[in-house]
């Protein structure tokens, strides 16, 4: 953490969590998200040839930390293109997670896709993002388009978490130490009705072997996180949790803080990802 207070840091942030406060989000989330990527390493990434010369997609780089770890796991990387909607993030991973061989643009991946990217690149990869896309098949489209055949697609993202009844009790208790009972019960209801878009792998299985690739790995995995301090956490639910939608912008951090400090184990994060290794056998159009 730097200099800067955690309350002064929230205090600029918007109404989407995970996309707004840039500083927070690269001091906690991002470090989560980036042990996260060592597991897709540790797996999926294990059948991707190492010494290839790769031309990267990094799809929703978020502040750039899971960017720059790409590069260690892939050195004779040749050059990334990483991309995010949120210009925040960008201008943030531009400043602080520079480097001569990555391009950051803000670009949303739901909209076209420059034409200069068609048979581009030699990997596409995304690290807990896609479970923002409301069109995967149009997604998957374009990701087809821009990729050289017999590239590799790497993909993990969130599939569903099932919040301990402890972490409910905690969530209520800080609602009500901060007086915000009301909305509370609003991001409650909102979270039940969220339902994972892909109940099991196979339905997105199907979809990617249609899209002109051969899935070599898609799987649901239980994932579970140590967070390295009770901020990290509380950092970590403001910048990423669906409930902090329903929160006042100021008293996000104040809930998340309380919220971290009646769980049973504020350190360890239960969920569930989807991941997937595909290959580009053939142009679709
Ligand atoms: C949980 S963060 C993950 C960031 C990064 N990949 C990491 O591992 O730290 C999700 C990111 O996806 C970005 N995002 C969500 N939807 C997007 C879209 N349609 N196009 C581009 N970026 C998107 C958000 O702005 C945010 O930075």
């Amino acid at each position: 953490m730097t200099s800067r207070n955690v309350t002064d840091l929230i205090g600029s942030a918007k109404s989407m969590p995970g996309v707004e406060s840039a500083e927070l989000y690269s001091d906690t989330a991002a470090q989560v998200c980036r042990r996260s990527l060592e597991l897709l390493f540790q797996g999926a990434l294990t059948s991707v040839n190492k010494h290839k010369e790769q031309t990267i997609l990094d799809i929703g780089c978020g502040t750039g930390e899971a960017t720059n770890c790409l590069m260690q796991y892939l050195p004779f990387t040749k050059s990334v293109t990483a991309i995010d909607r949120s210009i925040e993030f960008i201008d943030y991973a531009r400043e602080v997670n520079a480097s001569p061989r990555i391009t950051y643009e803000c670009l949303n991946a739901e909209k076209d896709w420059p034409k200069e990217w068609r048979e581009k690149f030699t990997m596409v990869y995304s690290n807990y993002v896609f479970h923002w896309i409301k069109d995967h098949n149009l997604l998957l489209r374009q990701i087809n388009r821009a990729m050289k055949v017999n590239s590799d697609l790497l993909v993990q993202f969130f599939h569903s978490a099932q919040p301990a009844n402890n972490e409910m009790m905690a969530a209520k208790r800080a609602a009500e130490d901060c007086g915000i009972v009301n909305e509370m019960q609003a991001a409650i209801l909102a979270v039940k009705k969220m339902v994972p878009i892909w109940k099991d792998a196979s339905s997105y299985s199907r979809l990617i072997s249609s899209l002109g690739f051969v899935v070599k790995t898609c799987r649901v995995e239980n994932r579970q996180y140590r967070c390295k301090s009770k901020f990290e956490r509380a950092g970590m639910t403001v910048t990423v949790s669906p409930f902090m939608n329903h929160v006042p912008q100021d008293k996000k951090m104040l809930f998340a803080t309380k919220y971290v400090s009646y769980l049973a184990d504020p350190f360890i994060i239960y969920h569930k990802a989807v991941v997937v290794h595909a290959m580009k056998i053939r142009s679709i159009d």
